[in-house]
């Protein structure tokens, strides 16, 4: 089973919620991206914003933050209706970040940005609910896929698996029809799509045809059949 994740950094922040119910019955979660001005170049949102998004839609909200200090915030957006926090692995304090998480019945994720080797992460692999591995720099949406990443996630999959770890594996960044084959065959199973998705005329539309490249490629099937 794959998940797919549309990602609001690329929708309309002016009819958010708007935008979120449009693809809603196309996404089995919402990625939510906290960007500080410091981590990452950019700034985005906070909890206010979760917790307004929180009224309009009963999706999985899982956030991804972008943030140095995200130990300061994590209670703030649980209490804002998040259902999972990623953190980087690069902001280190990883263990007491996990910890924190779970203690405030979020789901927990820890990220690494593409510079950061699988090593990073492989200490912490079973006190994880996710591991995301980002597939272009955090930071902002609508960049290139970078296919030099692909070895870590398959990587990740295989010490996950031969570890019997249940956590999920995401990826974001880049991916849109194209890469969702080269993904899931290195072995994500949750896909978050920004640009792919909210910037198409039909979002929902792009939501379920990323869906519909991720069934192909974990049923072995050609990525394009042949036109009738
Ligand atoms: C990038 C964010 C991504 C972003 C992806 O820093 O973490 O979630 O929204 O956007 P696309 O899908 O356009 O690469
Ligand atoms: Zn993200």
């Amino acid at each position: 089973m794959v998940r797919i994740a549309p990602s609001v950094l690329s929708a309309d922040f002016g009819s958010l919620a708007e935008a979120v119910g449009e693809v809603a019955a196309e996404a089995d979660w919402l990625h939510v991206d906290v960007m500080d001005g410091h981590f990452v170049p950019n700034l985005t949102v906070g909890p206010p914003v979760v917790a307004s998004l929180r009224r309009h839609s009963g999706l999985f909200f899982d956030c991804h933050l972008m943030m140095t200090n995200p130990g300061d915030y994590l209670e703030a957006f649980r209490r804002a209706g998040a259902d999972g926090c990623t953190v980087h692995v690069e902001v280190g304090e990883t263990s007491a970040l996990l910890s924190e998480a779970r203690r405030l019945g979020l789901r927990a994720g820890l990220a690494l940005n593409p510079e950061t080797p699988y090593e990073a992460i492989d200490p912490y692999l079973s006190e994880v609910d996710l591991v995301l591995v980002m597939t272009v720099h955090p930071g902002f949406g609508g960049q290139s896929f970078m296919a030099e990443v692909l070895p870590k996630v398959a990587r990740t999959r295989q010490e996950l698996d031969r570890r019997r770890l249940a956590a999920e594996l995401e990826v974001d960044g880049g991916i849109d029809v194209e890469t969702t084959p080269l993904v899931v065959a290195a072995g994500a199973r949750v896909l978050v799509a920004g640009s792919a998705i909210f910037e198409a005329p039909r979002p929902w539309e792009s939501a379920r045809a990323i869906r519909r490249a991720a069934e192909e490629a974990l049923a072995g099937a050609p990525v394009e059949s042949p036109g009738p």
